[in-house]
C-alpha cells in the first residue's frame, strides 16, 4: 500500500499509536525549549499529517508571545489534511495555510511558499523511496532562506523500530551515518543531532532529531 492509502485507512490507529507513545507531548516539549524560536519566522511543516508539529510550534511561539510571519503546511493525504482542518476550525485558528502536495513534487506548492527560516518535517520522509531520500532533502533545502534551518524528526534503524515502525507502519528507517551521507548529498553544509527533553528520553530510542543548515 502507498503512503496515501496507508494514512487514509489507518489515520485513527496512527493517532492512537502516537498518543500512547507520548510523541505529540515529546514534540511539544522539544519546541518549548528550542532556541530556534523568535518572532517573525517563516515556517513550513512538510508532511504535516494531522498537524501535530505545526501546532506544537505555533503553541510554543504563542507561549513566548511571538507571532510567526508565515505558518504553512502540506501533506499528501487528504484525510490527514481534513483532520488538521477540523482541529483548526475547532480551535478557531485561521493563520495556518494548508495545501495538498507531494514532497517529491514541490512545484505543486504556491509560488510564495519559499524563503523559510524553518522547515520542519517529522515522520514523513520514511515514506519516500530510499533512492529519492536525498532528492527530497534537496527539495526542502531549496525552500529555505540562506540562514534558515531544516529540522528533521525521523525513525532510527534499530532492533526495536524495525518491527514496530519499519514493518508495522511500512516505513524506511535510517542510521545516523545514512542521514549524514544523504544530507551531504543534498548539499547541506552543517548538521547537528539533538535529543528529546529529559521527560521524553524514551523517544530517543524511536528517532533522530537533526538540525541542518544549507
Ligand atoms: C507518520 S505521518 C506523520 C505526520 C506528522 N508529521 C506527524 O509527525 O504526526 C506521515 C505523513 O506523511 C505523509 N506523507 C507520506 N509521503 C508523503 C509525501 N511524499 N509527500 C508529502 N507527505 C507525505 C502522509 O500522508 C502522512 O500524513
Amino acid at each position: 500500500m502507498n503512503a496515501e492509502g496507508l494514512y487514509s485507512k489507518r489515520k485513527n490507529s496512527y493517532l492512537r499509536f502516537i498518543g500512547a507513545m507520548g510523541y505529540p507531548q515529546g514534540l511539544r516539549a522539544w519546541f518549548r525549549r528550542s532556541s530556534l524560536l523568535r518572532p517573525g519566522l517563516r515556517i513550513l511543516d512538510a508532511g504535516c499529517g494531522s498537524g501535530i508539529v505545526t501546532l506544537a510550534l505555533r503553541d510554543a511561539l504563542c507561549e513566548r508571545g511571538m507571532e510567526p510571519a508565515a505558518l504553512n503546511a502540506f501533506d499528501l493525504t487528504p484525510a490527514m489534511l481534513e483532520h488538521f482542518r477540523s482541529t483548526l476550525e475547532d480551535r478557531g485558528i485561521e493563520e495556518i495555510e494548508l495545501q495538498r502536495a507531494n514532497v517529491l513534487a514541490l512545484e505543486e506548492l504556491p509560488q510564495t511558499w519559499r524563503d523559510y527560516d524553518l522547515v520542519v518535517t517529522a515522520s514523513m520522509l520514511e515514506y519516500v523511496p530510499r533512492e529519492r531520500f536525498a532528492d527530497a532533502l534537496a527539495g526542502l533545502r531549496a525552500r529555505l532562506a540562506g540562514d534558515g534551518a531544516l529540522i528533521l524528526f525521523i525513525t532510527r534503524n534499530n532492533w526495536l523500530m524495525k518491527p514496530l515502525i519499519g514493518r508495522w507502519w511500512d516505513a524506511e528507517l535510517y542510521t545516523r551515518q545514512e542521514l549524514e551521507a544523504a544530507f551531504a548529498q543534498a548539499g547541506f553544509s552543517a548538521l547537528s543531532f539533538h535529543r528529546f527533553s529529559p521527560a521524553f528520553r524514551h523517544l530517543d530510542l524511536w528517532g533522530h532529531i537533526v538540525e541542518a543548515r544549507p
